[in-house]
């Protein structure tokens, strides 16, 4: 391509919604030029081309709606489609692990090599017991599921420039949005969205620990239409409405107002939140079992669920740490008009995909 494209869309095309951002720069000052959020409500036994079809027709149908005539956009996976992993290779040059890298990185992959697209990236290099290693990031992504956000993208009448990782792209936006001083700590982000939560451990601004973990908005439903009696697209609307009570003031309201969703809500997030916490601490541990410095100073919650009332006091006092939701577009100069608040957490993966072509092009 001679000229970098002037926009690129990012899309993050989640389990519950299409999440749409695209930035503009002019005169060095980055604005928000257009910003959507589609709510998908396919049904569970859609078979798969057919859902991939009604999501490219959405996309379609906002772009035209809004009059966005941007012609690239950026995508990205996660979940169990693509696996990250953080390992020590031996020392070599560019060539030789070109030919090499998929015998190198057949063990640290639990897909069959052949299925999935592998890009790794040396991050420095380091010793192991006397042996020179390269600090290497591979990235395995299954063909398949690159294929069908390629599908997606392509069927909305747009390119697809870039297949990202969602945890990359929130690691380009807590490089945005970190205060100036915070490089010497280590930040735990959590992206908890429909079906995964994205969690990734930044420390001096180098991303640590990467993990997806299948605990996510589906598994408050499937739980709270259990104590209600009702089903997923209730217990959706209900927790909206509804907190995680933390304090035992808030419970003992709860209990004298005969608040039954209140309560029923409450217990089904705690013990969720309960379970996703348990999965955090191993990540935690893991990433302080290798020797560093920093332990975990701030939590930053981002995804759909972020907006779960509470979940920040929650998550505070069982990490004792402070705990806040992510504004994705705090670093823009002009915040956003007529954005319902409960939108703006949700659309971290696109901000950080549409800003990840921002950036390359500089470069
Ligand atoms: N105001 C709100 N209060 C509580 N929960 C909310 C609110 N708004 C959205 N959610 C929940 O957030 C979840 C969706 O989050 P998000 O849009 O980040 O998911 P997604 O990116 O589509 O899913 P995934 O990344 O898992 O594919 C749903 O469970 C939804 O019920
Ligand atoms: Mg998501």
């Amino acid at each position: 391509m001679m000229f970098p494209p002037k926009e690129v869309i990012g899309i993050d095309i989640g389990n519950y919604a299409v999440k749409v951002v695209c930035f503009a720069e002019e005169k060095k000052v980055i604005k928000l030029k257009d910003w959507g959020y589609i709510p998908l409500a396919i049904k569970a036994d859609t078979p798969p081309e057919e859902k991939k079809a009604i999501i490219s027709q959405e996309i379609k149908t906002y772009l035209k709606k809004k009059g966005i005539q941007a012609r690239y956009a950026a995508a990205s996976i996660s979940g169990n489609a693509v696996i990250v992993r953080y390992v020590k290779l031996p020392k070599l040059s560019k060539k030789e692990l070109a030919l090499t890298i998929n015998v190198e990185a057949e063990p640290f992959i639990p897909f069959d090599i052949k299925d999935v697209n592998l890009t790794y990236y040396i991050l420095n290099e380091t010793s192991d017991s006397g042996e020179p290693k390269m600090d290497t990031v591979l990235v395995a992504a299954k063909r398949e599921a690159v294929q069908d956000k390629i599908d997606i993208i392509t069927g909305a009448g747009l390119d697809p420039l870039i297949i990202d990782v969602d945890s990359f792209a929130l690691e380009t936006l807590y490089e945005k949005l970190a205060p100036k001083g915070e490089t010497a700590s280590s930040v735990l982000l959590l992206n908890i969205g429909q079906k995964v939560t994205n969690l990734s451990i930044v420390s001096q601004g180098v991303t640590r620990v990467v993990r997806d973990i299948f605990i996510a908005g589906s598994t408050f439903d499937k739980t709270v239409s259990k104590m209600l009696k009702g089903d997923a697209a209730a217990a959706d609307a209900v927790k909206k409405n509804k907190s995680v009570l933390v304090s035992d003031e808030d419970k003992a309201a709860a209990i004298e107002a005969f608040d039954r969703d209140g309560i029923a809500v409450s217990k089904a997030a705690s013990g969720v939140l309960k379970d996703l916490c348990t999965e955090v601490s191993r990540s935690i541990d893991f990433y302080l079992s290798q020797g560093v410095e920093h332990s975990i100073s701030r939590i930053i919650v981002s995804g759909g669920i972020a907006n779960l009332g509470n979940i920040t006091k929650f998550l505070a006092a069982e990490f004792k740490v402070p705990a806040e939701v992510m504004n994705p577009l705090a670093f823009l100069t002009e915040p956003p008009k007529n954005m319902p608040k409960d939108v703006l957490p949700a659309l971290a993966v696109a901000a950080g995909l549409a800003l990840r072509k921002l950036k390359d092009w500089e470069e």
